[in-house]
């Protein structure tokens, strides 16, 4: 299993070495990009390989479903805040305006929290793997608060990123903000524990037409998430619905 974690942050990649070897080259062509710095961001997509537009992809498709539902999108397990910040594109572009469409992500920053046997052994993860660079929430902050300052309405702050443990923090969070109506969640703890206890504080927030994104349902690496998910919710009252376009991800429309 060694061969499939990342060096520094003991994350899980399931590339094969051919596949790892083309995207070092990538990297490195990135890297050595002869494009003027004016024009970088424009030609972001000469980067994008079909695995990295897959999830764009399916993240557009999961933003039109909520388009006429109100409440606000949670990430559960932010890491490096791609999908935070692809979110925060989507609603520049469908609902500008939409100041409820608050965006809350948590996350220790710190990698997993609260392994435990229901994780199952394929993983060989631990606590503290996955973790991110120092200091990462604040510059995953600055990233947020540019994209927000790029679309209208930007005065008013429309993001939160929310550090600690999350069986102690989503709690407290929906103690704190008793108006919350989670339209959108995105479970991607990857482990049974803050699954569990992040499913269980939300559903009293959630309502017909919710969404709910899984990034491991069904996945023996990590068996945690499916087996909060069937301690919380009657999965045989659940339709879980996937795209063509990606492998792992599903959702379900409550
Ligand atoms: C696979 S990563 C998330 C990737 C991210 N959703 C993305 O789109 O790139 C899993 C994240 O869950 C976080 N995590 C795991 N256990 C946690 C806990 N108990 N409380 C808060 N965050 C936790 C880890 O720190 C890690 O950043």
């Amino acid at each position: 299993m060694a061969d499939i974690k990342t060096q520094k942050h003991d994350a899980i990649v399931l590339s094969s070495q051919s596949e790892k070897d083309l995207q070092l080259k990538f990297i490195e062509m990135l890297k050595q990009a002869p494009l003027p710095e004016d024009e970088l961001l424009a030609n972001l997509g000469l980067f994008l390989s079909s695995k990295s537009l897959s999830r764009i992809l399916f993240f557009y498709e999961i933003y039109r479903k909520i388009i006429n539902t109100h409440g606000v999108v949670m990430e559960f397990g932010v890491r490096w805040g791609q999908t935070l910040s692809l979110l925060s594109a989507l609603r520049g572009i469908f609902e500008p305006f939409n100041r409820h469409r608050k965006i809350i992500g948590f996350d220790t920053f710190a990698g997993f929290k609260g392994m435990s046997d229901k994780d199952g052994k394929l993983c060989k993860t631990t606590d503290g793997s996955f973790s991110v660079s120092e200091n990462y929430q604040q510059y995953l902050g600055e990233i947020l608060a540019l994209q927000e300052a790029l679309n209208p309405i930007s005065h008013l702050k429309k993001f939160e990123l929310v550090q600690g443990d999350a069986t102690e923090t989503v709690p407290a969070y929906l103690k704190r903000q008793p108006e919350t109506l989670v339209s959108l969640a995105i479970f991607d703890f990857d482990i049974y524990q803050p699954t569990k206890v992040a499913l269980e504080a939300i559903k009293p927030h959630l309502f017909k037409g919710s969404v709910l994104v899984f990034d491991e349902l069904a996945d023996d690496i990590f068996p945690g998430e499916t087996i909060a998910l069937r301690e919380v919710f009657d999965v045989t009252n659940l339709k879980v619905e996937r795209m063509p376009m990606t492998a792992r991800v599903s959702y379900v429309v409550l």
